[in-house]
């Protein structure tokens, strides 16, 4: 990011556990810390005072919490804001903006308890309008890409920007190569266009923009999961209701952590289903999205019940 000039916080990077807890003592608390490696959405710890900071360098890099994720920490400027996602389909030199989502990744209803890979999204993002599609793709994206074809590396895919929104600007808080779950459920429900034709019309090379249309209906999601997640689960847990949820009209369930155990449905992960639904409004797409919800059986199911608030407040100006 600092080669490609794209708007980031300041961070330092160690393997030395010693040198990490240094440098926090250093600079003092907030401080955001990253284990460099997959965590299951479980890896970044914000650390509002030194103790934490501290704590999180004991768990990542002497407990190992997450294996060898913990050989090397990012310590980070915490940046404070609220959180967009934005998704373009690249094809190795063009990249072409979806509309905006924001997830939330907390587990619990106003932002509270531990992070999770996302509890629920939906697009698009007010802090995020489509107006500013163009200019985040070219601040965030875009640069990024010429610097991967430069390395020999075109980037062919989806290229997935967290981004905060600080009151100094849009800054990118992490890349990801893929969609991004739970933001692909109600991104796809607004892709008006054919799929495996934008994938395959990437791999070639040749990405047309105007293949990427989009309703202009909002879509939101709410993922149903086994209760305890982030912490331990159990699998198996039956789930049943399914048709019932997809019966109501503008719904889709998404599966995740679900698989067939003796002909019948069940629970097989954390995140178990994404119910999605499309409407007029952020406003209608929560309350048609909860009404699937509701229609959905799963012994010891839990989902937040706030997915979008964030969005309508902002939405009413609040
Ligand atoms: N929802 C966040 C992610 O997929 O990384």
């Amino acid at each position: 990011m600092n080669r490609a000039n794209v708007p980031t916080a300041h961070c330092a990077v160690f393997s030395d556990a010693q040198a990490a807890r240094d440098h926090i003592n250093k600079v003092g608390a907030p401080l955001v810390i990253k284990a460099d490696g997959l965590a299951a959405g479980k890896g970044v710890i914000i650390a509002q005072t030194l103790r934490e900071a501290l704590d999180a360098i004991d768990e990542i890099m002497t407990q190992r919490a997450f294996g060898d994720a913990g050989n090397l920490v990012v310590v980070e400027e915490c940046l404070v804001g609220e959180e967009a996602s934005f998704l373009c389909v690249c094809d190795g030199v063009r990249a072409v903006p979806l509309p905006s989502a924001q997830d939330h990744k907390r587990v619990f209803d106003n932002d509270e308890g531990p992070n999770t890979g996302g509890m629920g999204a939906y697009s698009p993002a007010p802090v995020l309008p489509d107006s500013m599609l163009e200019e985040m793709a070219d601040l965030t994206v875009r640069p990024i890409l010429r610097e991967l074809a430069k390395d020999g590396h075109p980037f062919v895919g989806v290229l997935y920007a967290g981004l905060m929104m600080t009151a100094q600007g849009p800054k990118v808080l992490e890349y990801n190569v893929r969609f991004g779950d739970p933001e692909c459920q109600p991104l796809l429900m607004r892709l008006d266009g054919d799929l495996p034709a934008i994938m395959m019309a990437a791999v070639r090379g040749k990405l047309d923009p105007a293949s990427l249309g989009q309703t202009s209906q909002t879509a939101l999601g709410v993922v149903i999961t086994a209760k305890g997640y982030p912490g331990p689960y159990a699998k198996g847990l039956p789930i049943e209701g399914i048709e019932d949820a997809d019966s109501v009209p503008g719904v889709k369930v998404f599966h995740s952590g679900t698989a067939i155990k003796d002909g019948s449905l069940v629970s097989n992960g954390g995140r178990v289903l994404c119910v999605t639904a499309l409407g007029n409004s952020l406003a209608e797409a929560k309350k048609t999205a909860y009404a699937g919800v509701a229609k959905v059986r799963m012994q010891d199911g839990f989902n937040r019940t706030d997915i979008g608030d964030k969005g309508i407040r902002r939405l009413a100006g609040k």
